[in-house]
């Protein structure tokens, strides 16, 4: 049966039709000057797909198979590579030359040939550490590809101490440390409400693990780390077992779930997590928290419902009332860009700064030609100060659509917020797609370096930066 993606509701001929290829691009064209201080190699997840998946996905946006771009920068050069990632899924469709597996996180949509194989499409995140590279999907563990080559090696359990059967796709790594703060929800299987934490040493060895039950089956798609505590918090996001059955994608938005905050000392037990509650919160991502005299506060985007414009709001818990179950809510600021970056090396500590990719509706921008993203359309980059809430910005071309960005430092920068921010962007003009470079210290000033790809890339999940001093040697082809 040939591959035809035509009449499928997720895939719109648009911009963000399935790409289905992987590249090589050695000395990339750019516009502009990339600064010599930028050297490492700044990586971006798409959903990419194989094979057109069941027309009730509506979830499809985290339902392709993964396939990560890697642009390595030295010298003011870069080199692009774009791999999938060579899962035991997409290797199966591909045997088949069919899709076998169904809709989001669903395994009773599964073909019956494919109900022992591992779920992974490894599409959302990566992560450099304790010398791998691991790609990840919050339903699965990770998939450990090489950072220079990106072929694939294989699930990685780290030697069968990591016992949970999933792995979120936003661990946190603490800079003082270096520990990887890793965890899996449904952690004992579909529906379960176990939670397994995993304190991970800088070297990628597992030195504590904490189990404990969560208050509902809600989303936990991210945590917060300060340099105490861990903070989970559980979305009303749900899901049954009736719904799986029905066939349909995991989640459901549920506004009369309570948010529910569980707070972990790190060097506590499950016995010393703490809930608090609060109001129903359309929010996955986390920017950053600190902890200070007796109180938590962190910064996050949300809104109130599925519907509303996402706003940068802060929590503040107070861990010195011992009967305090609730915490307080106020607005940093109204940018309503949901995939807010910090500077990575002041995460869990005091820090300003957030970088977003926003969409101001007052200004142009091509909503047209990426049909069903409208909604993902932005057209200004910004750093917002968390302090002040000032923001300083500059609005991109029409024709382009920013994704989430990330911050580099520069080469041997000691403070904060000190080096570049850069993103992907869709141009909808040339339908291709542009990496975007600011100075992170003159966002306002606009992009100083542009490398424009010869493709196009479909938008994409997150982003990450491995300075070059972290990888292994590139041995040159
Ligand atoms: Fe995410």
């Amino acid at each position: 049966m040939a591959v035809d993606f035509r009449g499928h509701p997720m895939f719109p001929r648009g911009f963000n039709s399935p790409t289905r290829f992987e590249a090589d691009v050695y000395d990339c064209e750019v516009w502009g000057t990339i600064p010599s201080d930028i050297e490492g190699t700044f990586v971006r997840m798409q959903c990419d797909f194989a094979y057109p998946p069941p027309k009730n996905d509506w979830m499809t946006g985290f339902n392709g198979d993964g396939h990560i771009s890697a642009f390595r920068f030295a010298n003011g050069s870069v080199d692009y590579r774009g791999r999938y990632i060579k899962t035991a899924r997409l290797m199966a469709e591909r045997k088949a030359r069919r899709r076998l597996f169904g809709v989001y996180r669903n395994s009773f949509t599964d073909d019956p040939s494919v109900r022992h194989l591992d779920r992974s499409a490894a599409n959302t995140h990566a992560y450099w550490h304790g010398g791998k590279l691991l790609v990840l999907k919050e339903d699965a563990l990770p998939w450990h590809i090489d950072p220079h080559t990106l072929e694939t090696y294989g699930p990685w359990d780290f030697n069968g101490k990591y016992k949970a059967v999933s792995m979120s796709a936003h661990p946190k790594v603490d800079p003082v440390s270096g520990e990887l703060i890793a965890y899996g929800y449904q952690a004992k299987g579909d529906l379960t409400d176990d939670v397994a934490v995993y304190t991970i040493n800088a070297q990628g060895e597992v030195v504590k693990e904490v189990w404990f039950k969560a208050p509902y089956v809600g989303i936990i798609h991210d945590i917060a780390i300060t340099q105490k505590y861990i903070i989970f918090p559980v979305v009303a996001r749900v899901t049954s077992l009736e719904r799986l059955k029905a066939g349909e994608p995991m989640w459901e938005w549920d506004g009369s779930r309570p948010t529910m905050v569980g707070i972990l000392p790190r060097d506590g037990d499950a016995k010393d997590i703490r809930w608090f509650r609060g109001p129903a919160r359309n929010t996955l991502h986390f920017l950053n928290a600190t902890d200070r005299n007796g109180k938590i506060t962190m910064e996050l985007p949300t809104s109130d419902g599925e519907r509303d414009p996402s706003q940068i709001r802060r929590w503040t818990f107070d861990m010195r009332s011992r009967r305090r179950d609730t915490f307080e809510e106020e607005v940093v600021s109204t940018v309503n860009g949901f995939l807010p970056r910090m500077d990575d090396r002041f995460l869990s500590l005091d820090y300003r700064y957030a970088f977003v990719t926003s969409r101001d509706p007052s200004r142009p921008a091509d909503t047209q030609r990426a049909p069903g993203m409208a909604r993902m359309t932005t057209n200004v980059m910004q750093r917002l100060d968390v302090r002040t809430g000032e923001v300083k910005q500059s609005y991109v071309e029409p024709v382009q659509s920013l994704q989430e960005p990330c911050f580099v430092p520069r080469k041997n920068a000691q403070h904060e917020g000190d080096g570049y921010v850069m993103a992907v962007a869709s141009n909808y003009e040339s339908m291709t797609s542009d990496l975007l470079i600011f100075d992170a210290q003159r966002i306002e000033e606009g992009a100083i370096a542009t490398v424009k790809l010869p493709f196009r890339l479909r938008s994409g999940t997150h982003t990450n930066w491995f300075p070059a001093s972290s990888l292994p040697p590139v041995k040159e082809a």
